[in-house]
Order: C-alpha cells, then sequence, then structure tokens
C-alpha cells in the first residue's frame, strides 16, 4: 500500500526525497554500458592470463594457495591473481546494474531481471573459473568459460537495448524474412564463436605446460573454424544484398563485415606463423568486437515503443498532499 506522501511514479515502492526519486534512464544505461566494458575487459584480461602461460599461476581457488591468499610477487602469479582481482570489479560493476534497476525512474521489472541475469552470469563464472583452475584447465573448461562470457555480453547488449526504449514488445524495422536471416547470422557467428574455441583447445596456447590438449588435429579443426567463419561473412554479405534490394540501407553492417574480413585475414595469418601470442590476443579482441557488432547490428532491427527514455530528465515530482491541497 503506498504511503500517501510517497513520491508514486509507478508501484508505490518509491519514497520522496532526493535520493529516492531514483536514476533517470540515461543514467541507468550509462551504467549498464559500464558493466559491459567491464565484462568485455575481463575477457582481454582473461586472455591475457591464457597466452602469457599464467593459467596455473595461482594453483589453488578461491585462494591463490593452500597457504596464502594473494602470490608472492611474480609475474604468472599476479597476471592470474590480478585477473582474480579484476573479477570482483566486476561484481561490483553489475551489482550496480541491480541496484540502480530498482533504483531507475520509472522502475521496470523487465530490467531489474535482466540485470540479475548478469549478476548469475558473473557468479557462475567466478565458480567455473575456480573449477577450471582446480581442474589444470582443461580445454572444454577454458572453452565454456569464454563462451559464457559471451552469454554475458548478449545479455549485458539485450539489457541495454531495452532500457533504449519503454516498456513493451519490440517491434521489428524490418520485413520478417529478414530477421529471420539476421537471427541466423547471430546464430552463425555463435557458431563461429564456438569452432575457434575448440581450435584455442587444440593448439598450443593452452594457459599452462600441464594443461591437456583436445585430441583434434590443428589442421582439420581450424579448416572448421575457417569455413564458419566464411559461412557468417557470407551470411552478412547476403543480408547487406537482400536489404539493399528491398530498399534499405544496409548501414549497420558495414563494420561487421568489415572487421570480418580483417578477422579473417588475421586468423590466417596467425595460423600460418604458428600461433604467436601476440596475433592471437588481437584475434581474440577482433572477435568480441566483431561478436558485440553482430548483436548490435541484429538488435538495432528492433524498435521499442518510446516515451523519452532518452532524456536526462527524471519525471516530475509528485506532490500529492500539496496538490490534494491545491485542487
Ligand atoms: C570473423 C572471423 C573470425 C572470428 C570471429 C574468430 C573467432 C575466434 C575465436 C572466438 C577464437 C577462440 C579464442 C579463445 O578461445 O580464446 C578463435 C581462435 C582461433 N582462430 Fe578464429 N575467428 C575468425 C576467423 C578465423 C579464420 C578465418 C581463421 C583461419 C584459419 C582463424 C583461425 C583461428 C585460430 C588458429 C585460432 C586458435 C588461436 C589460439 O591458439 O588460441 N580464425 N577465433
Amino acid at each position: 500500500m503506498p504511503n500517501p506522501g510517497s513520491l508514486d511514479i509507478t508501484d508505490g515502492n518509491t519514497t520522496d526525497g532526493d535520493t529516492a526519486r531514483g536514476v533517470s534512464p540515461r543514467a541507468y544505461r550509462r551504467v549498464v554500458l559500464v558493466a559491459g566494458a567491464l565484462l568485455t575487459l575481463i575477457v582481454f584480461t582473461g586472455a591475457l592470463v591464457r597466452l602469457t602461460e599464467s593459467g596455473l599461476g595461482c594453483e589453488d581457488w578461491p585462494t591463490c594457495s593452500e597457504e596464502e591468499f594473494a602470490p608472492e610477487w611474480g609475474f604468472h602469479p599476479w597476471i592470474e591473481f590480478g585477473n582474480r582481482l579484476l573479477s570482483g570489479v566486476v561484481s561490483v560493476g553489475v551489482g550496480l546494474a541491480v541496484l540502480q534497476a530498482y533504483r531507475r525512474s520509472p522502475r521496470r521489472t523487465d530490467l531489474i531481471r535482466w540485470s540479475w541475469y548478469l549478476v548469475a552470469g558473473v557468479v557462475a563464472q567466478i565458480v567455473l573459473g575456480g573449477i577450471t583452475v582446480l581442474l589444470d584447465l582443461h580445454p572444454l573448461l577454458v572453452s565454456s568459460h569464454f563462451l559464457l562470457s559471451m552469454v554475458l555480453l548478449w545479455a549485458t547488449a539485450v539489457l541495454f537495448f531495452k532500457a533504449k526504449g519503454d516498456h513493451g514488445p519490440p517491434t521489428p524495422t524490418l520485413p520478417p524474412h529478414l530477421v529471420k536471416h539476421s537471427r541466423w547470422t547471430v546464430i552463425a557467428t555463435s557458431a563461429l564463436l564456438f569452432t575457434g574455441t575448440m581450435v584455442t583447445g587444440t593448439g598450443p596456447n593452452s594457459g599452462d605446460f600441464r594443461a591437456d590438449r583436445l585430441g583434434f588435429d590443428l589442421g582439420d579443426v581450424a579448416r572448421v573454424h575457417g569455413l564458419t567463419a566464411w559461412v557468417t561473412l557470407m551470411s552478412l554479405v547476403m543480408l547487406a544484398v537482400r536489404m539493399q534490394r528491398e530498399g534499405t540501407a544496409p548501414t549497420a553492417l558495414q563494420a561487421p563485415i568489415g572487421v570480418a574480413v580483417l578477422q579473417g585475414l588475421l586468423g590466417y595469418i596467425q595460423y600460418n606463423l604458428g600461433l604467436p601470442p601476440t596475433l592471437v590476443m588481437a584475434h581474440i579482441v577482433g572477435a568480441v568486437v566483431f561478436f558485440l557488432l553482430v548483436l548490435r547490428m541484429h538488435l538495432g532491427f528492433f524498435e521499442r515503443p518510446f516515451e523519452g527514455a532518452e532524456s536526462n530528465e527524471l519525471p516530475p515530482r509528485v506532490h500529492p498532499d500539496r496538490d490534494l491541497a491545491r485542487g
């Protein structure tokens, strides 16, 4: 039951006062953006752990070793431990996204729910990261750790796009057959990320010399990965052609197509040079950027009902007592 003196914007849970007026939709989107940036950063530092062979720099979990929480100074232990510390910062980032979802004005249950998904994903990632260390960097666990990060980036992108408009079902801005094509391109991209992690699990960049390898032939698995890259690129190009033919400028596809071409070239070069860690690092950065661009393209094909969600303004203060007295 709302308090009669409260600022009842949506559901009676918001009380009067400056802090209780909550955050604006735009400020909330910024919080989600920061959480997304932190989730992206930790993928890169995770790759750094693997590519500097620091994966077992701390052999235990959650403490670095049986005797000590933090390691003595040393390159490998601190690269690994630094990544663990960053996961603390990421947790704060997604925690803030949940808190601010409750304080957002107007409050929206869908945004609250999606920000809780981020928290659940980060908790799962912390546990999975720990199990990966305890099981000596098994390649399937390393692959799952990377792919779960991609799921988290997808959830953050969905949350960000949901927060852009008002509550309500999204409306596609393209005809259904093109939306379907775009959805298949996202699926092809996901398959591409998956096959990439299979190449990693087979190749020499394991994160530590003690780690197991998948038993595939490196050439074969790289060919399958290369093929999924071609399929994804072709799918993007065909979508661009179909959009152009049907009178919609395929502007949203320029960046993903450009990055896919560069990323593919880099893939072949690094393979032929024997997978030097610096090039592999660039390939991972490229993969994440590509995935985010494909998500932006796809989510950008939907519109949401919009009533000033971009505005910095909070809804006008409501003073029921004063207004009643005036009235
Ligand atoms: C848009 C195109 C591409 C994307 C998005 C992509 C994405 C990825 C991803 C996500 C990984 C796994 C990273 C990890 O597990 O940490 C990977 C690994 C790899 N990719 Fe690609 N890839 C693309 C094209 C290619 C092409 C055309 C080749 C050529 C064969 C290639 C060769 C490799 C190799 C050799 C690895 C293993 C690197 C390692 O040792 O960790 N990639 N790729």
